[in-house]
């Protein structure tokens, strides 16, 4: 026991010893990490203070003693046990801009996650990024960043997620990005990215999305792409690749997305692409292939999506097309592809879209191509095909869009095409088809367009035939009344002539009495460059400085030949004249007028009463008419452009439609509707805003046209009237009501405002407002996906996003919870209401919510 004493006291110190050691080794500790936290705080702090913003969206970012100094409570800061900051992510902090340059990346050794999306960072990416070699993602898409992406990226060894889409990056791909072995995502999209896809891409064996699209890359593919053997996203669209399509890419068995649209690829599609058992969408468009479309097509089973369209292909189309049986949308277009439409086609029954339209297919339509049940969009259209339409074409119950003009179509028009109902467009143009379509498109509802010109049909073809209850329009298109025999008589139905007419036709005489009256005044008052010519012709021009003579316009469209029709509305047809003075004006032809039918004279009247009235930049300009037993016209200006619809119809066209155009448009639709409803003597209510009345002048101005249904509002009247505009359009309380306010026009607006940015007609998304369905609908999901989002001009992204907001609190279905248009054009020349969110960010509901 004496050795107690010393023991103990030994067993004291080694306490003591370790106690101290222990403290020591905590203390230095502690300094080590108050010194990282002061040095993570200094550099966050001093990254906060160069940054710009309205008000400051990082308020909880400050020394603050009670937190001790930590930043790991602050807004966006995840740190780990150890209290180092291992996460940074801020997302859209509203109009935040700094530069990432000031960022002190050497401060955060063990950041796993940098996340700075949509934030207005600019300035290019430091190289010393490279020393975080914990990161594993690495986000910083949506801002301004440039210059070249630093070599440096390469020593990022864990980094699995890298996505710098959307910003101004240039220089090359840096051949390191190899180096990045544990990379399972790559986007570097929508940048300025040039030179060549460096081969070392080939070694990044985990990566499952390769995301390059719309760059300025050039040369080949390389043959190392073939590697990826886990890639299944392959998006390298809109760049300038050349070269051929290496046949390793066949060796990517899980690829299930491949685009390579918009490049410059040259050579034939390898025979091995069947390969490819995984594949859902190719899209080849756009580049410059050659040969003939493989048979091994056949084998990619999984397709949905196959787009050749706009290449050199030639050959037959492969009859094993038909095994492909989960084809949603097959375009084949503008190739030179020939041979017969192979019959195995029929077997794609879930096909939605079929366009092989610009090829030189030859031979009958055939039968099968009725099994097609799920289409919706048929384009035939410049081919040679030949014998007649098949009456199988009935059963496409869902069809909108049925293209087939422009090749040697005989026989006559099959009584299966009114089965149709759903058809929209409709041109069978330039064909040899006989036969009296007319009664045809009784059933059909929801048609727009027809065109029916160069054939031999030869009926008694009108404008309108027996039209369903609400009376539609079937204009905006071109001459329906082509080949009619000039000496037919036009035969318009009673039934519409009844549901038209008000009860009591005074009213009709009494406008036009008015007419005729304000007419002789304007006469008198303006500068009359026409006159009372022989025959009793009513000519009378004005606003307008030219010279124009009723001789001249006759002559100018050989007394209105057909071939001058440049478009058909309910009321007549418009057609182009070409003056000999150079200038170019539209003539709006009345027919039936010869049959005093008092419909055509009311509309007549009603045009050029209001249209005497008002002058605005927006509204088409009416310079004159004639008036005679025989015939009526009206003379505008012309429009080069034509009509908001016929151009969001046509792809080509709606994509030279872009978004600062499509706001203005917008714009200008409702300051003229402003000007009618707030400006003028009594207020004009249109009556019938559609995209077919909204015509457009070369530099894509809009002008509101079509004022044959208009009212001028009397204070004194009850404003009852008649059912009149242009289906899909009307407002909805005037089913029950029949009380025309400016308010109708406020939802005819919202539609087409809705149209315009969406590309086309927002039939579901309407029936989905009243419910709260839509709410979670992204924005950039309904916007139209012809266009690229609108997100590289801020000021653009804010407007499509508030005219968003407007359109759908315009199309509210109660009428007094609808803006005026007054408001409607101040909020959008001066909006109020500004939008902190990124645009990929907003939803419909943050719209609605909005409460414009
Ligand atoms: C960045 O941080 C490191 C380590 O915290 C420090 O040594 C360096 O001076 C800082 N650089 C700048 C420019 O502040
Ligand atoms: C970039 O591409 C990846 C992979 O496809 C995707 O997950 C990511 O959302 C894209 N980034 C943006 C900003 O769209
Ligand atoms: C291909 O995909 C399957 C299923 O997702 C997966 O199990 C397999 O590992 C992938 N192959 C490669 C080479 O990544
Ligand atoms: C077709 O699509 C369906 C539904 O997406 C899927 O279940 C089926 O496997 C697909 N068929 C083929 C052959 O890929
Ligand atoms: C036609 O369209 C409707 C509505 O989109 C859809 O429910 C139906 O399945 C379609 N019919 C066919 C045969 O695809
Ligand atoms: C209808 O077909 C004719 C003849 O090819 C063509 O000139 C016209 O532009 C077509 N209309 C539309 C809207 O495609
Ligand atoms: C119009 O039809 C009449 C009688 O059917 C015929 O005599 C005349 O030649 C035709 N005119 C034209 C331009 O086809």
């Amino acid at each position: 026991m004496e050795s107690s004493p010393s023991i103990v006291l030994f067993l004291v110190t080694l306490v003591v010893a370790v106690n101290n050691s222990l403290v020591h080794a905590l203390r230095s500790t502690a300094v080590a990490e108050a010194s990282t936290h002061n040095n993570q705080v200094d550099a966050l702090l001093a990254w906060k203070r160069s940054l710009t913003y309205d008000s400051d969206p990082l308020v909880s970012w400050n020394y603050n003693t009670l937190s001790n100094n930590t930043p790991c409570v602050w807004k966006g800061i995840t740190c780990n046990r150890m209290g180092r900051v291992v996460r940074i992510e801020l997302q859209s902090l509203g109009l935040v801009r700094g530069n990432i340059e000031k960022f002190n990346f050497s401060s955060f050794p063990d950041l796993v996650h940098f996340a700075l999306i949509g934030n207005s960072l600019y300035g290019s990416i430091p190289p010393h990024i490279g020393n975080l070699l914990k990161l594993t993602l690495l986000d910083l898409s949506y801002n301004d960043l440039s210059g070249a992406i630093p070599s440096q990226i390469g020593q990022l060894k864990s980094l699995a997620f890298l996505d710098v889409s959307y910003n101004s990056l240039d220089g090359s791909v840096p051949s390191t990005i190899g180096n990045l072995r544990n990379l399972i995502s790559l986007n570097l999209s929508n940048n300025q990215i040039n030179g060549f896809i460096p081969k070392e891409l080939g070694q990044l064996t985990k990566l499952q999305e390769c995301v390059v699209n719309s760059n300025r890359l050039v040369g080949f593919l390389p043959q190392s792409i073939g590697q990826l053997k886990s890639l299944f996203r392959l998006q390298l669209f809109a760049n300038k690749l050349t070269g051929p399509i290496p046949t390793t890419i066949c060796s990517m068995h899980n690829l299930s997305q491949l685009h390579l649209q918009n490049n410059q690829i040259i050579g034939s599609l390898p025979e091995e692409l069947g390969q490819l058992s995984q594949l859902q969408e190719l899209d080849l468009s756009f580049n410059r292939l050659i040969g003939s479309i493989p048979q091994s097509i056949g084998q990619l089973k999984s397709l949905s999506l196959l787009h050749l369209f706009a290449n050199k292909l030639s050959g037959p189309i492969p009859t094993t097309v038909g095994n492909i049986v989960n084809l949603s949308q097959l375009y084949l277009q503008d190739n030179t592809i020939n041979g017969a439409i192979p019959k195995e086609l029929g077997q794609l029954n879930q096909l939605k879209k079929l366009d092989l339209s610009f090829n030189q297919l030859v031979g009958v339509l055939p039968q099968s191509i009725g099994l097609l049940k799920s289409l919706v969009s048929l384009d035939l259209s410049a081919n040679k095909i030949t014998g007649s339409i098949p009456i199988t074409i009935g059963a496409m119950s869902n069809l909108t869009r049925l293209y087939i003009q422009n090749n040697q179509i005989s026989g006559s028009i099959p009584n299966e095409l009114g089965q149709l109902t759903q058809l929209e467009l409709l041109n069978l143009s330039t064909n040899q088809l006989k036969g009296d379509p007319t009664k045809l498109f009784c059933s059909m509802n929801k048609l727009l367009f027809v065109e029916l010109s160069q054939n031999n049909i030869k009926s008694h073809l009108v404008a309108n035939g027996n039209l369903p209850n609400p009376p539609r329009k079937i204009h905006g298109g071109k001459c329906v009344e082509a080949q009619i025999n000039q000496s037919s008589k036009f035969e318009f139905h009673k039934k519409y002539i009844a549901c038209i007419v008000p009860p009591t036709t005074i009213l009709a005489f009494v406008l036009f009495g008015v007419v005729f009256y304000v007419l002789q005044r304007n006469t008198r008052k303006a500068q009359t460059k026409g006159g009372l010519t022989k025959n009793g012709n009513l000519f009378s021009i004005w606003n307008y400085d030219g010279l124009i003579a009723y001789e001249d316009i006759i002559h100018a469209t050989e007394d209105f030949h057909i071939k001058y029709c440049i478009g058909v509305g309910g009321y007549g047809s418009v057609y182009k004249a070409l003056l000999p003075s150079g200038e170019v004006v539209a003539l709006k032809k009345f027919h039936g007028w010869e049959r005093e039918n008092l419909v055509f004279e009311r509309s007549f009247a009603n045009e050029i009463q209001v249209l005497t009235e008002i002058r605005h930049r927006n509204i088409v300009k009416l310079y004159g008419f004639c008036c005679h037993a025989k015939c009526a016209f009206l003379v505008y200006e012309y429009l080069e452009n034509g009509s908001l619809f016929v151009l969001l119809a046509e792809d080509v066209e709606a994509m030279a439609l872009d978004w600062k155009k499509r706001i203005n448009i917008i714009k200008g639709i409702a300051c003229a509707l402003s000007y009618l409803h707030h400006d003028c003597n009594h207020p004009i209510i249109h009556r019938d805003i559609s995209s077919n009345n909204i015509l457009l002048d070369s530099e894509y101005e809009a002008h509101v046209a079509d004022f044959g249904t208009a009212r001028v509002l009397d204070p004194d009247s009850s404003n009852q009237t008649i059912l009149a505009g242009t289906y899909g359009y009307i407002a909805p309380e005037l089913a029950y009501t029949m009380i025309v306010t400016e308010k109708c026009d406020v939802y005819s607006f919202g539609v087409v405002a809705l149209e315009v940015i969406m590309g086309k007609h927002p039939r579901d998304l309407i029936s989905s407002l009243s419910s709260t369905d839509y709410r979670n609908i992204m924005l950039k999901d309904v916007i139209d996906q012809r266009l690229s989002l609108p997100i590289e001009d801020e000021q653009v992204a804010k407007r499509v996003a508030l005219i968003m907001a407007l359109a759908i609190s315009c199309t509210r279905s109660n009428p007094r919870s609808r803006p005026t248009m007054k408001q409607v054009y101040e909020e959008l020349i001066a909006p109020k209401k500004v939008f902190q969110d990124p645009f990929y960010q907003i939803s419909l509901g943050q719209l609605a919510d909005l409460n414009i």
